[in-house]
């Protein structure tokens, strides 16, 4: 068995001896949104320190559990608070948590998160359908392959799956909330990028700019898990105005965006859910 799956297994059986709850859609709640996972019909919840082996987050405004229950009718696993690579933790960490809501049994997982608009078009408060990413960070699979989990060499032509794009889309349209589209690029940060940074990533056809989600991605299409990933844009990238980016500003303008991002969510994840 790989080491991987190991320790996977170890986590799982940590959580099976705990909770008694099978998960359909998982989501990770990004920067500002968290609060999303204490307005649903909570069943339990599981604080990832009491979870032997798993990463713990150290970023503000990250609350570092897993909370179960109910959106609508649909059984959701939902992450509040993530663990990122500029942490310090391997990528192997990073993904842990993806990987062990697939074993939950999981099997759609819809990734948010907050990120700067690299497209001229964009707003801060813009709510971006991730279409497709950009990986600069190191990829996830780097080392032994997982063989339980997936092939050593996996396809990546559809990672944000089209079908369940159409599902958010759809339900954006019909909730009247305005929804961008574009391709989101994961730098490692924790800094900020440079305004020649972001002409770079502009340039290589980058609309979005963030530090987590993509290598999740690659994780979870690894492991045969669905996904499907919105941006809210909490920022314009760094060059585009001349004001100083700061986490503070990043967190506000989530903040305010939450109730309508939250609206998204919700009917997504009852549309995705009746879609299984
Ligand atoms: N850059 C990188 N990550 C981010 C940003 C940004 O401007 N805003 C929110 N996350």
């Amino acid at each position: 068995m790989s080491k991987i799956y190991e320790r996977l297994e170890k986590c799982y059986e940590c959580f099976k001896s705990k909770i008694d709850f099978e998960p359909d859609v998982a989501l990770v709640l990004g920067s500002g949104l968290g609060d999303f996972a204490d307005g649903i019909k909570i069943e339990a919840a599981l604080d990832y320190r009491d979870i032997e082996g798993f990463p713990v987050s150290t970023v503000q405004g990250h609350k570092g559990r897993f909370v179960f229950g109910y959106v609508g009718e649909v059984k959701v696993v939902i992450m509040q608070g993530r663990v990122h690579y500029y942490e310090g933790y391997k990528m192997e960490d990073v993904v842990l948590p993806v990987r062990l809501m697939k074993m939950m049994g999981a099997k759609v997982l819809l990734l948010t998160n907050a990120a700067g608009g690299v497209n001229r078009d964009f707003h801060a408060g813009d709510f971006m359908l991730i279409s497709d990413h950009i990986n600069m960070a190191p990829s996830p699979l780097i080392g032994e392959n997982a063989d339980e989990l997936g092939v050593r060499f996996p396809d990546m032509s559809n990672i944000y799956d089209r079908d369940l794009r159409d599902i958010v889309r759809n339900t954006a349209k019909d909730l009247g909330i305005p929804l961008q589209e574009g391709v989101y690029i994961q730098l490692t940060g924790p800094n900020y990028e440079s305004p020649a940074e972001i002409r770079m990533v502009r340039t290589l056809g980058a609309d979005a700019v963030g530090m987590s989600t993509a290598c999740e991605a690659v994780a979870a299409n690894h492991a045969g898990l669905k996904t499907v990933g919105i941006s809210c844009i909490s920022n314009m990238a760094c060059g585009i105005t001349d004001k100083p980016l700061t986490h503070a500003e990043v967190q506000e303008t989530a903040d305010k965006a939450a109730p309508l991002f939250k609206k998204l969510i919700t009917e997504s994840v009852i549309r995705l859910g009746k879609a299984l």
